[in-house]
Formats: C-alpha cells, structure tokens, sequence
C-alpha cells in the first residue's frame, strides 16, 4: 500500500507557496524556535493590540495551563471581514448553493458581509446577548448561519452550533450544558428535496432547556411554524429595527470564540471549547498554507457548519484569508449523483474539501455522472473525517481530478481546531491513505500501551507533544475532565484516542480511533451515548454497542440489546429501538444493526469484553481470542450464532 508514491509535480513545486525545502525549513524553525515562529505567524492577523507573548503550557498536572499570544487583543469577526474592506471590500465572500439546482445561487461581498454580520450583531444586542453569554446556533446550511456566528464573535458571545440533524433531546442537553438563554434557528431546513423541522424542534426542546429565554427564527423557506410570544422573534423584523453599524468588541486572545459538542469515549458529548486568537491563527495559518490558498480563488469546503469542519474551513480560516468560501445548502447525491461536479463548474471552483464517505457513496455509482461534467477549473483536492482508503483516493485523484489535482488529505479533530498532519501540495509526495507529515508546529509522537515513544517506523497510539495555537483550552464547565481525558493516558503529552503507523518516509498513516468512539460517515458518535439511548426504553435491561466495518460509512453502530424479562424480541421491536435512538439522538446515531442478546460476554468482575463483541460484530468469529475469563462463556455461542448481518 505504502509503495506508490505519487511526487509533487513540477508546477505544483513551482507555484506553491511552500516546496519541500521550504516545508523541511518551516518545521525545523518551528520546532527548534517557537516563540518567534509563532510570534512571527502572528502577524497574519490584525491585532488591537499585538502580542509580544507565544505559547505559555504544560501539560504538567501540578502546572497544567494552556495559552497563546496572552497579551494581544483583537476581534475575530474583525478579523474575517473588517480588515478585508479596504481592498476587497467589492469581492465575493460567500457564494451560497442552495439545495434546489434550479434556484438562483446568492453571493455576498465583504461590504455585504460587513452590513449583514453588524445588523445580526446588533440583533443579538438588542434581545440581551452581552460579551461571554453563550448563544446556541441550530441552523440549516443558509448564509445566516455564517453571519451568526461572525454576529457572536463580533460582541464577543460564545456562540454553540449544534447540528440541525440532532434531535431535540440532543440539543436540549446542549443548550443546557452551557446555559445558553438566546437560540439562533430557522423555520425550516432543507436537504435532499425534504424539510428539516428545526423551530419545531427547538419548540420541543423547550421543556428540557430551560436555560433558553430567547428564540431568534430566521426565515429560510417560508413555512409554518408557531412562534411563541415573547419568546420567538422573527429575525427580519428584528434586524428592520436596528443599524447596519456595529463596532467589533475587543476581546483577549485567550477569551472563548465558541464551543462545540464532540462525542468521547464516556458519559455525555463534551463541550470543546476554543480561544479566540490562538484558533483564528492556526484556521488561517493552515487554510493558507495546506489548500495553498489565494484571495480570488473559489474554495468549497463541503461540510456542515454544525461540525468542526464546517467551523474551520467554510467560515474562519478561509474568511480571515480573505478568501472566496461557497456554502452548499444541499447533498451530494441530489438530485442525482451529479450535483457536487455540477455546482463545481457552475461556480469554478478550484479547491474541493470534502469527507471520504462521500466519495465512496459517488464512486458506487459509476463514472459516468462525474465524466459528463468538465471540472477543468479543479486544482486541488482535500479529504477529512476518516482515514481514506486507497481505492477511493484513486478514484478521487484519477476520475475526478483525471490526476491533474493533487489530495491533501488532512488528519485533525474537534480538539485541534484545524489541520495537524497533512500533505502541502507543493512539497509532500502523496501516498494513497497517509495523511503523509505533521504541519509545521505540530509534534506528533507514537507511544505504545505503556507511553513508551517509539522511534523510526513503527505503529502505536498517537500523542501530540507539545501545544499549538489552535488547541482546545479546556471542556466547558469541566476543566478536570479536560485534564483527565485527554493528558492523563500518556502523562505529559496530548493524547488523541487515534492509533498510527509511521512508515520508513516518516509518513502518518490513521488507522482508527483506539477508544470507544465510532466514526459514521465522518462523525463521531460515542458508543456509551448510544448505549445511555437504548436504555432508556422501557424494554430494555442492558446495552452494549460496537463499531463495524461498512461499505459507505467507514464504520457503522452494531448494537447488542439485552431485554427485560417478559420482554418479546422481534422485528418490530428492532424497529421501534432503531427509530428510538434516532429520536434520542438523531439520524446518525441510529445503529446499522441491532441484535437481541440473551446475555452479554462479561469478566467475573462484571465488565463488559467489548473485545468480543467488536469481533463478532465485524464478523471474526474465528478469532475471538480467549474467553475462558468470561463469567459464562456460553453467551459467546449465543452471540455467534445470532451475528445479524
Ligand atoms: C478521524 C474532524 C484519518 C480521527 C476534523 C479523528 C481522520 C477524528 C482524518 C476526529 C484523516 C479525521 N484520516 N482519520 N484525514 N480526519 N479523522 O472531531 O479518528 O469530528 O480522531 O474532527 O476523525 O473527528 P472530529
């Protein structure tokens, strides 16, 4: 697998910012001088007062602190639209697809921008938002969504976007967690042809989240909601009322720019919370340099705004870059397979970012939808989400970018803020399925079960040594879980809960998370939130759930449910518990299998051997090592025997 090497071409060496001297100098300074390294990064940003501090850490228990640039002041929306008036100010910020093919595509100027992100600010203002109030975000895919969150970071709110495909169980918890009193939604969401009930579903939320006082509904396709008086304001009505001017709040580097929940390997979704200055910088500082990104080029990230992605790559990073993002309403394979390669030509977009399940999906289609577009203006492309596998990087490299473009496929997570190992298109040679060198900044170590670093090429859990800018700062109102999940495993190190190999080239290659978290389509979903969902039906006594191989997802949820007695399992009940998690959680939470177990495979101390049960759920039977620690070995029978799938 590691054996085809694809080189950097000779244009890509020529016109890239960064060649592979250039990237060896980089990260060589970076490391053996990180004051003025990031000290001189700094500079990218437009400060009200500029740092003369870097990174200040440790990852130490006695001294466990993390911050960057402590000393500057600045404003993050400022920073993304305000200093890029004066000579860009006419220049297109956003390009808005929306879901129907057949509607008018939107575009808005930074001036426009400007006036839309002040008046959503002084929206804000005027329903009681202040500097440090958190304001929950459940929106579809419209350009308001981007203003809310540039509205947020312009009076210094902390704004929280949950994702609109979560149910209103899953937000109201997030509401809650971080006591946010303003909503910001829409009426309706739109995907694939079909409605997305969003106020409806902040409305049933409501008697969860009894923080919320406040719900600002945007109008986005026109139809019927209940609006509550006194509490539910119309967004235009609201805006009609207040000026288009609105000065941007100082803010310190380190004060919070939002929070964003992320499912871990225990109990709820932590709230990952992320600092002004130190974000903004690694956001730009990677869009920059990984997409070798360029005022005027058209950059689509095709993500949702609802996950980090979305955050990163179709807001901050390009918008601070001054840069041209296009928000995509809809889904890729609506109304036919075609659509991604369809609004790429309409829009001659030159950079593609896009998820490895997405390609897999397209790719099972056949050819024949991507060959009828022309994709001439494709120059680069990018994956993100989960580890790719060779075959859909061919067809990504071969069929869509008829192997002109280069792929950066760019390992990170919520946690890092942005992009932390991935190629530079000008000097990495690419490896189908490695996310190929650490950015500079980044010190990635590969440790084994007991924290051992292990050198040269090897394979073992990945750490990150030291702090950059964009690291997570802590989980909200719980700063000893912060400590405790991710610095406590390998003692002095940042751990990331994915396992790695690292060939004889120094290249990374992801092989998986190695904690109880699943990757579905990119997403993660913690096996315990799952079980937590599945218990609560009354039918149900015990719950454990597992990730397995599949086709299109990457991995998909193999739920093992154990019943009450007296309890009948049958097709119906499947049914009922997978409808039910999807209510509890929402679509990507629904397990792709479910089986009834009698019992479930547990030491004599009563734990459950997940080992087992991720063996049997992808299907090795063979080779489920030893069982004879099992408190009855009989149950292993049982569960092979009824393996469903
Ligand atoms: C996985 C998404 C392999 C990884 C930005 C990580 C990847 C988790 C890659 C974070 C990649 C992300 N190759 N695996 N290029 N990118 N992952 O927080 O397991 O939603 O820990 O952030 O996705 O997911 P998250």
């Amino acid at each position: 697998m590691s054996d085809s090497l694809y080189p950097v071409s000779d244009e890509w060496a020529r016109r890239a910012r960064v060649d592979a001297a250039g990237y060896e100098k980089l990260y060589g300074r970076s490391i053996a001088d990180p004051g003025s390294f990031w000290l001189e990064q700094a500079k990218r940003l437009d400060w009200i007062r500029r740092p003369e501090l870097a990174g200040d850490w440790s990852f130490d228990e006695e001294d466990f602190h993390i911050s960057w640039f402590a000393d500057g002041k600045l404003n993050v929306a400022a920073n993304c639209v305000d200093r890029h008036l004066g000579r860009r100010g006419d220049e297109i910020a956003i390009i808005w697809e929306p879901d129907d093919p057949n509607e008018e595509a939107r575009r808005y100027t930074y001036r426009q921008l400007h006036e839309e992100v002040c008046r959503f600010a002084n929206v804000l203002k005027a329903e009681g938002v202040e500097k440090g109030d958190r304001v929950t975000v459940y929106m579809p895919m419209i350009p308001e969504a981007a203003f809310a969150l540039l509205a947020c970071a312009r009076i210094g709110a902390i704004h929280s976007v949950v994702f609109g495909g979560f149910s209103p169980e899953a937000l109201a918890g997030r509401i809650t967690d971080c006591d946010s009193k303003v909503v910001i939604t829409a009426d309706e969401g739109r995907r694939g042809g079909k409605r997305v009930p969003l106020k409806a579903n902040v409305d049933a939320a409501a008697a969860h989240a009894r923080a919320m006082e406040k719900v600002i509904v945007v109008k986005a396709t026109g139809g019927e909601v209940a609006m509550q008086p006194g509490r539910d304001v119309w967004y235009h009505e609201a805006a009609a009322l207040v000026s288009a001017e609105c000065p941007a709040e100082p803010m310190g580097a380190e004060d919070p720019l939002f929070i964003l929940y992320t499912s871990g390997s225990t109990g709820k979704p932590k709230g990952v919370l992320h600092s002004s200055a130190g974000y903004l910088l690694w956001a730009s500082y990677t869009h920059e340099l990984v997409f070798d990104y360029r005022p005027g080029q058209v950059y689509w990230c095709a993500a949702d705004i609802g996950w980090v992605t979305g955050h990163s790559y179709i807001v901050y990073g390009p918008l601070a870059n001054g840069g041209t993002t296009l928000m995509f309403e809809g889904v890729p394979n609506w109304p036919d397979a075609s659509r991604i390669w369809q609004v790429v030509d309409r829009h001659q977009v030159e950079i593609l970012y896009t998820a490895p399940t997405a390609l897999r999906a397209l790719m099972r289609e056949g050819d024949a939808y991507v060959a009828k577009t022309s994709r001439k203006s494709l120059k680069l492309l990018g994956t993100v989400g989960e580890p790719i596998n060779p075959e859909a990087w061919r067809w990504y490299h071969a069929v869509v970018g008829e192997g002109r473009c280069p792929i950066v496929d760019t390992w990170w997570q919520t946690e890092t803020g942005g992009q932390m190992i991935s190629p530079l298109p000008g000097a990495t040679g690419l490896k189908p399925g490695s996310a190929t060198l650490p950015l500079p900044g980044v010190d990635p170590q590969i440790v084994d079960a007991e924290g051992t670093v292990l050198h040269g090429a090897t394979e073992g859990n990945l750490c990150i040594a030291r702090s950059w800018p964009g690291q997570m700062r802590t989980v909200w109102g719980d700063h000893e879980r912060f400590f405790q999940t991710y610095f406590t495993t390998y003692p002095g190190k940042y751990f990331t809960g994915d396992g790695c190999r690292r060939d004889a080239d120094g290249y990374y290659w992801i092989t998986g998370r190695v904690d109880d978290v699943i990757n579905v389509s990119g997403h993660r979903m913690g096996t315990a939130e799952v079980e937590s969902a599945l218990v609560l039906h009354p039918k149900v006594a015990e719950a454990a759930v597992v990730g397995m191989p599949h086709d299109i997802k990457g991995q998909g949820i193999y739920a093992y449910v154990t019943l009450n007695t007296g309890c009948v399992a049958d097709e119906a009940l499947r049914t009922e518990l997978r409808n039910w998690v999807r209510t509890e959680i929402g679509p990507i939470a629904t397990p792709d299998a479910l089986q009834f177990a009698p019992g479930l495979p547990k030491t004599r101390s009563g734990k459950i051997m997940r080992r087992i049960l991720r063996k049997i759920a992808e299907g090795e039977v063979s080779s489920l090592g030893d069982t004879s620690t099992l408190a009855d070995p009989a149950v292993v029978d049982d569960l092979v025997a009824n393996r469903v799938g």
